[in-house]
C-alpha cells in the first residue's frame, strides 16, 4: 500500500476576508477552517500532514500545534502562487507516495471525497487526478478542460481563459492527488508566465501529461461539499451549509428541533433520540447529550457531557458533566469542570465552577459554588456562596458532606468542611469545620430594643 501524504496550502493572504486573523483560522460555526481540513486529511488516512504557511505563519502554526502536535509546517517565505506553495514540501515527498494537495480554504470537503479521489487516481494508474465539480456560475474558478477520452486536457485559470474556456462549467475544486515522483519532477518546469504572474499548481497536470501519463478528473458527487472561503459572505455560506447538514443528521437520528434554522449544532456533537431542542440553542464542540432531554430555549452547551432525561433551560454549560434526570436553569451558568450527579437541581441564577455534586442535591437559586465537593442529598438555600479565594488570591476547596443543610445566605470560607447531616443556620459565615449532625450558627444574636420608637 502506498503512503498517503497530505499537503495543505495555507500561506496565502486571503485579502478578500479583510481581517487581522488568517483566513484559515476563521470559524465555520465552532471550529477553524483549517481544523476541518486537517480532520478530513486525517480521516482519509493521510499518514503525514504538512501545512504550507507564510502570511501570518505564527498564527496558523500556534493554532494547529495546540491541537495536532504531529503536523509539520513548511514556510513559503514569499507567496508566489499555489504551485510555488506545494514546492515547499518537496523534501518530504517520496517517489512512491500518493500526495493529496488541498487548498486550506475548503472546510466542507469530506474525508470520503478525498478517499474516493485517491482511489480513483491509484486504481486508474493516473499520474495524478484533480477533483472537479459542475457549477452554474464558474465565476473566478479554474476551468477543467477535458480531452476526448474524458481525461484532463488542462486546467485554465479564469484570467487566462479564452472565450470558449470561460463558458466551461466544470471547475477545479482545489483538491488534487499526485504521484510523488511525477509531482516532484514537475516543479522545475513551472513558470509564472500567466495573467497573474504566479506559479500555479493548476499547471502541474500539463507537465505530468507531457511526461507521458494520463491525468484523471474525478467529479465530486455531492457539490454541497464545495465551498471555498475567500470572503465573509462565502464564510457564512459555508457555515449555513454545515449547520444544515448537522441539523438534518440529528433529525434523522430522532432528535426534535423545534426551529431548525434557529438551532446550531456542532459536527462533533452527539445527541440521543427523543431529545427536544428549543430555538436559540448552541451546542458546540465534542458535546454528548443523552435521550429524552429538553434543551433550550436559548442555551449554550459547550464541550459537555449530558445524560438522559435532563432539562436545561436558558442556561450556559461549559466543559462540564451532568448525569441523568437533572434540572438545570433557567439562567444557570455551569463553568468548566462542574460535575453534577443524577437527580440534582441547579436552578436560577446559580453559578458553579470546578465542583463535584452528589446525587439528589439541590442548589436551587442565587448561589455560587466553586472549588467544592458536595455530597448526596444536600440542600443549599438561596444566597449561599463558597468563598473560595483568600486575600492572597489563593483558591481553597469547600467540602459539604451527604445530607447537610446550608441555610440561606451563608458564606462558607474555604478551606472548610461541613460534615454529614450538619445544619448551618441562615446568614452564617462558616470558617471552622462543622461536625456531623451539629448545628452551626455563626451570626450576631438578634437584639430587641422594646418601645424604641416611642422613647425617641
Ligand atoms: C484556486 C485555483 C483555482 C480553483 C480554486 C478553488 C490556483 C492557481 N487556482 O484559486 O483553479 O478553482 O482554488 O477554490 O491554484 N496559497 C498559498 N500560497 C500562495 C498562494 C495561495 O499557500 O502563494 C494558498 C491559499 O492560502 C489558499 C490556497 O492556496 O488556501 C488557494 O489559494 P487562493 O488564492 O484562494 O486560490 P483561488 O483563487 O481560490
Ligand atoms: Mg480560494
Amino acid at each position: 500500500m502506498k503512503k498517503i501524504k497530505a499537503v495543505i496550502l495555507a500561506a496565502g493572504k486571503g485579502t478578500r476576508m479583510k481581517s487581522d486573523l488568517h483566513k484559515v483560522l476563521h470559524k465555520v460555526y465552532d471550529r477553524a477552517i483549517i481544523d476541518y481540513v486537517c480532520d478530513a486529511c486525517e480521516d482519509a488516512d493521510a499518514s503525514e500532514i504538512y501545512i504550507i504557511t507564510g502570511y501570518k505563519a505564527e498564527q496558523v502554526e500556534e493554532h494547529v500545534k495546540a491541537r495536532r502536535p504531529n503536523i509539520k509546517f513548511c514556510l513559503q517565505k514569499e507567496q508566489l502562487g499555489t504551485g510555488h506553495a506545494v514546492m515547499q514540501a518537496e523534501k518530504y515527498i517520496d517517489d512512491d507516495d500518493l500526495v493529496v494537495v488541498i487548498n486550506g480554504d475548503q472546510p466542507l470537503i469530506s474525508s470520503q471525497t478525498i478517499k474516493s479521489l485517491v482511489a480513483f487516481c491509484d486504481q486508474g494508474n493516473y499520474g495524478g487526478a484533480v477533483l472537479s465539480g459542475i457549477v452554474d456560475e464558474p465565476g473566478s474558478l479554474g476551468r477543467v478542460i477535458r480531452d476526448n477520452n474524458g481525461n484532463l486536457s488542462r486546467i485554465v485559470e479564469k484570467k487566462d481563459c479564452d472565450e470558449f474556456e470561460e463558458k466551461v462549467k466544470e471547475v477545479n475544486i482545489g483538491v488534487y492527488c499526485f504521484n510523488g515522483k511525477l509531482l516532484k519532477s514537475s516543479f522545475s518546469k513551472l513558470d509564472d508566465n500567466n495573467a497573474q504572474g504566479e506559479y500555479y499548481i493548476t499547471d502541474i497536470p500539463s507537465h505530468i501529461k507531457q511526461a507521458g501519463y494520463n491525468f484523471g478528473v474525478y467529479t465530486m458527487p455531492d457539490m454541497s461539499e464545495f465551498q471555498g472561503v475567500n470572503s465573509r459572505e462565502e464564510l457564512s455560506i459555508a457555515t449555513e451549509t454545515l449547520l444544515n447538514k448537522t441539523r438534518k443528521m440529528h433529525m434523522e437520528n430522532g432528535v426534535t428541533l423545534i426551529d431548525p434554522n434557529n438551532t446550531y449544532i456542532s459536527l462533533d456533537a452527539k445527541i440521543g433520540k427523543d431529545t427536544i431542542i428549543y430555538p436559540g440553542t448552541n451546542i458546540q464542540g465534542e458535546t454528548i447529550i443523552g435521550g429524552n432531554c429538553i434543551i433550550g430555549p436559548n442555551s449554550n452547551i459547550i464541550a459537555s457531557n449530558i445524560g438522559n432525561n435532563v432539562t436545561i433551560e436558558m442556561s450556559k454549560v461549559v466543559e462540564s458533566t451532568i448525569d441523568d434526570n437533572c434540572i438545570i436553569g433557567p439562567f444557570a451558568h455551569l463553568r468548566p469542570n462542574t460535575n453534577i450527579s443524577s437527580k440534582c437541581k441547579v436552578g436560577s441564577y446559580v453559578e458553579t465552577k470546578n465542583v463535584n455534586v452528589g446525587e439528589g442535591t439541590k442548589i436551587p437559586h442565587f448561589i455560587y459554588v466553586g472549588d467544592a465537593d458536595i455530597g448526596k442529598n444536600v440542600e443549599i438555600a438561596c444566597g449561599t456562596i463558597t468563598a473560595n479565594m483568600n486575600i492572597n488570591w489563593e483558591k481553597n476547596r469547600t467540602t459539604i458532606k451527604d445530607n447537610a443543610f446550608i441555610g440561606a445566605n451563608s458564606t462558607l470560607l474555604a478551606p472548610v468542611t461541613v460534615e454529614e447531616d450538619a445544619i448551618i443556620a441562615a446568614g452564617s459565615v462558616i470558617n471552622q469545620d462543622v461536625p456531623k449532625k451539629a448545628l452551626a450558627i455563626a451570626r450576631e444574636r438578634q437584639v430587641i430594643k422594646h418601645d424604641y420608637k416611642t422613647k425617641k
